[in-house]
């Protein structure tokens, strides 16, 4: 029987000798996974990062061939919380998040430090009231601007609408706001009057629960308005944040506009606007 040499054995054993340094890299402060295809979690904020509560970042890990593999993640926590937070789906063989899924506090991952976006405070006219209308993952955004003052310092009243295939994928957004309405130091940050403003609309579509049914669905029909006890939407006092699947995004923008309202930008704000919560 040959020896094996201590270089051998470091080259057969499945743990890195040497842990590689990423460029750009964070620290994992907190994991926490909801379903088998969902999970969030906290890293530490680069100092120089200044971003708007709305915007997303390119984050990822290294891939096999030793290059960055990243993706565009909205930044979950808003702009004034000195950690930054993501809400991600885990895909079984998605190039990224098949990994991603398995980190643990104290592992690196890489955040390109380049924040962008359209859903900003910046890019809407004032107005009275505003709609996040979100699907899926497509709720991240919104949880950064829900711990943003500046979104009732601007608007009488908040609604955000999830819609998600089944109970369990809207427990994330479910316990945050819940959180948000309960927390000593949320409370004292965006005031009491002001977290009372918020009204949550979930919805699910393959599974039992208080509505089912498209959001799309339940504004043509008008249920949305009468649950809520609001008026329907009106260019002169209305103001949208959409972020969801393509077909989902198409599909409001064509209600939104039914009812008056017109997209804005960074560079022109209107009355709406849309953000894609992943590509296809
Ligand atoms: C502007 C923007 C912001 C984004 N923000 C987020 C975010 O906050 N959280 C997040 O989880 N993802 C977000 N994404 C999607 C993200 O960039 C990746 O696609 C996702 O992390 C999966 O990466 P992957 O390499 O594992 O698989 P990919 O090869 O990127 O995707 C594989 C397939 O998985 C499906 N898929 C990808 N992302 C999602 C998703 N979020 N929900 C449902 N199905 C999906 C699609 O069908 C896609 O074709 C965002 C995308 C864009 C364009
Ligand atoms: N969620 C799961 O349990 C699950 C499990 C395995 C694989 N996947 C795959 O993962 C991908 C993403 O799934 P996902 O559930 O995260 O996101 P999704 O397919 O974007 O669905 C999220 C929610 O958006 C709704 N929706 C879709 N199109 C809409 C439209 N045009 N107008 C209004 N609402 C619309 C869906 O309703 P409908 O249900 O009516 O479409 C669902 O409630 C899909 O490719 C899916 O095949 C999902």
């Amino acid at each position: 029987m040959t020896e094996m040499t201590p270089v051998t054995r470091a080259a057969t054993d499945a743990t890195p000798v040497k842990t590689p340094t990423l460029p750009d890299a964070q620290t994992v402060t907190e994991v926490k996974h909801w379903t088998d295809r969902l999970f969030s979690f906290r890293v530490t904020r680069p100092q120089s990062l200044r971003f708007r509560s709305g915007e997303f970042v390119m984050i990822g890990l290294l891939g096999d061939n030793g290059k960055p593999l990243l993706r565009a993640y909205s930044i979950a926590s808003p702009a004034w919380d000195d950690e930054l937070e993501f809400y991600s789906i885990k895909v079984q063989d998605g190039p990224l998040t098949s990994k991603l899924q398995h980190i643990q506090p104290g592992d690196q991952i890489i955040l390109r430090p380049k924040p962008v976006g359209t859903l900003v405070h910046d890019a809407l006219l004032p107005g009275k009231r505003i709609w996040f209308f979100a699907t899926g993952t497509g709720f991240a955004p919104f949880a950064s601007l829900l711990r943003e003052p500046q979104t009732y310092e601007d608007y009488d009243e908040v609604i955000i609408t999830h819609t998600c295939r089944e109970v369990a994928e809207l427990e994330y957004g479910r316990q945050l706001i819940e959180d948000l309405k309960s927390d000593e130091m949320m409370i004292e940050l965006l005031g009491q009057e002001n977290l009372d403003k918020i009204r949550y609309y979930p919805t699910t579509t393959r599974e039992e629960s208080p509505v089912m049914g498209r959001i799309t669905d339940l504004m043509r029909s008008g249920r949305v308005y009468a649950d809520l006890g609001v008026e329907p939407i009106n260019p002169d006092t209305d103001r949208a944040m959409v972020c969801g699947n393509l077909a989902f995004n198409l599909e409001i923008k064509e209600l939104l506009e039914g009812y008056g309202l017109e997209e804005g930008a960074n560079s022109k704000p209107a009355q709406y606007v849309v953000e894609k919560a992943f590509l296809d």
